[in-house]
Parts: C-alpha cells; structure tokens; sequence
C-alpha cells in the first residue's frame, strides 16, 4: 500500500485554474453520484452550540461548572461547537486567514513550486486520496507540519506573502496553547485526570498540522461538493472560517446542517482518536463542504494529532465489564494511510476499527 502513495494516479488539475478559465459545465469528474450531492436534506434552523470561555476559570485552579457542562453536552451530543472568548488574538486570526487568501491570489507558478505529492501531502495540493478514477472535491489547499519539531520544516511554508510564516508560526503556538486547554476539559468531563488525553496524544510531542482549503467559484455547485463526507482522522479539529461566506456542513441523523460561523469564534470537532479513547463517549461527527457560484471561500483547520508512534486506545478508567473496549489499539501513523489513500469516506475508517465482540 505505501508504495502507490509516492505519485499521484492522473496529472492534477487546479480547481482554481479550472473555475478562472470560465468553464460553465464542470468536468465530470467533479459531478458526485445523486445521493452525495448538495441538495437533500438541508437544515439552517439549527446550530451548534456556542460556547464562550470568558468565565471558564472561577479562579486559577477551579473551572466553572456552567461552562463545563455546556462544553460537555456539546462533546457528547454534537461533537461540533464553536467557542467565542478563547483567547486567541482576534487580529491574528483575521491576518492568518488574509496572508492565505493572498497565497492562493498568487500566480499559478509560484504556488506550484510547492506541489505536494501523496507520500506526505505536504503542500499545495488539489485531491485526498490516492485511487485511479476517483470523483474529486471542488478546492484546492495547502497543507503544513506545525508539530512535532522534527516534522516542522519552515522552508516549505510559502516564502510569499512574505508575513506568511511568521504568521502561521505565531497562529500554531497560539492554537496549541488552546488546544492544551480543551484537552484538559475534555479529560475532566470524561472523569479522567486532567492530563490524560495529553498525555495519551504523547504529552509534549504531539502533532499538530494545518490545512488550508480554499474553495473556487463553482458554476454548477448543485452537482458537487467543496469537500466530501469525512469525520476529521485526528484528535480534535479548530476550523476558522471565512467570515464572508457559510460553507461547511455537520450531519445530524439524515440532515446536513449549515454552520453559520459567529464573528471570531473558532469552530470546535472531535475527531475519530479521541473517539477512540473515549470509547465512543464522544463521536467524531460527519461534515462537508458546499461551494456556490458567487464567492470563493477559505478556511483554515488545525489539526491536532496524537504522535505518529503511539497506540491509541480506549482509555481503561472508562471501561468496565458492561462496557468493553469498543476499538483495536492502533497508531495515528497507520490509521491516518486509509484517508490518505482512499480520499473522503464518511465514517467508515473508524466504524472498521471496532474490534469483534
Ligand atoms: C477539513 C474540513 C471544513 C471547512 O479541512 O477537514 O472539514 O469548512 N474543513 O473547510
Ligand atoms: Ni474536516
């Protein structure tokens, strides 16, 4: 399997080359089957929870228990919500998202010089997955090591704007600081100690990388997707959106709801490891992207990962006879080959690893 993740099965295409040349019929294999398309079962009645951190400390050792049990409920009854008041610097935020808007303005030849290919995705890229003939996404993106140290290579960051890496540097060191402070209330509010899944993801080398996704104008975006179905493969997912235009879409039983983002909030989802260890107390929750034909969209998710190496597993504080391990030990390393080679899947990846009862 790792040897047909070396190249790319056919030359890629810029979706953004693609919608600038003014196509008015998108090429076929952008056009998803009947039941993935856009259409169905749409909601806009509903969002997910928000949630503001301001009062999430009483005093320096003692958390809120309003604050908690919102952010719990949202874990196990969501496994989406955005948070307002955490902290980060709102102009930083703004300035991420901008140097990435320029980035993706930039000529066709300067962002080519950092093509990615499928043996570490590492760059500017147009497809997840690695199958012949696969139906293809509507976005283009630029994917990045943050941590650990010995993955981090600034050198393949983009050189231009020139800002670029100083910014994404500062963005990363900010958003471990609050990723450290979630894996902390999700440990409480699974009864663990406050260090657990920290020290599960391999304390101070976990991973964290950031995918930028930048979504052209699409004139037929009723027949595609910007993105399809997948759970997030990592530990836990902090989207910022674009502040002009709604895009990403959570399910919820058989509906597709459209997030409405809330002004410098970041969105909040669990992914598939921390359903792992928390033996399905919280579920990584299905998403996607829809794409329109008026305004192109960026968003930047930062992913942070438990290290490559360890296993990970139902944590044993939570299991009892009743309640067995529901997953088989498995490293991020190996689990994360499966979307990296068969692209955006649902939540298949995850509901295979259950071990046999
Ligand atoms: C992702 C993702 C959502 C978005 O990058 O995994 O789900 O709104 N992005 O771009
Ligand atoms: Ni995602």
């Amino acid at each position: 399997m790792v040897s047909c993740l070396h190249s790319w099965p056919e030359p890629i295409v810029r979706v953004q080359s693609l919608s600038e040349s003014g196509v008015r019929v998108i090429p076929e294999r952008y056009v998803k089957g009947p039941f993935d398309r856009p259409s169905s079962c749409t909601n806009t009645d509903v969002q997910i929870p928000v949630i503001d951190l301001q009062n999430l400390y009483n005093s320096p050792r003692e958390l809120d228990q309003e604050t908690m049990a919102r952010i719990s409920s949202a874990c196990r009854k969501w496994g989406f919500f955005q948070v307002v008041n955490h902290g980060v610097s709102h102009e930083l935020m703004a300035r991420t998202r901008e140097v990435w808007r320029e980035f993706f303005q930039l000529p066709l030849e300067v962002k080519q010089q950092y093509a990615n290919s499928p043996s570490t995705y590492e760059g500017y890229g147009s497809r997840l997955g690695v199958e012949k003939g696969a139906k293809l996404d509507w976005s283009d993106y630029f994917f990045l090591h943050c941590l650990p140290n010995s993955l981090r290579d600034e050198n393949k960051w983009p050189e231009f704007p020139s800002s670029c890496r100083e910014l994404v540097g500062k963005y990363n060191e900010e958003l471990v600081k609050l990723c450290g402070k979630l894996m902390k209330i999700l440990s409480v509010n699974l009864a663990l100690k406050e260090d657990y899944l920290q020290q599960a993801f391999g304390g101070e080398e976990v991973g964290a990388c950031l995918r930028i996704n930048f979504y052209p104008k699409c004139p037929q975006p009723d027949l595609t997707l910007g993105l399809s179905s997948h759970s997030d493969p990592g530990g836990m997912t902090l989207l910022l959106p674009d502040e002009n235009v709604s895009g990403l879409q959570v399910r919820r039983a058989h509906n597709w709801i459209t997030v409405k983002p809330v002004p410098n909030a970041f969105i909040v989802n669990i992914g598939d490891q921390i359903q792992v260890l928390s033996n399905a107390t919280y579920k990584s929750v299905e998403h996607r992207v829809i794409v329109n034909s008026e305004t192109e969209r960026v968003s930047l998710a930062f992913f942070y990962n438990p290290r490559g190496d360890l296993l990970i597993k139902p944590a044993p504080e939570l299991l009892t006879e009743d309640c067995p391990a529901l997953y088989s030990p498995m490293t991020y390393n190996e689990y994360r080959v499966f979307i990296r080679t068969k692209g955006p899947c649902g939540k298949s990846q995850v509901e295979s690893l259950k071990s046999p009862r």
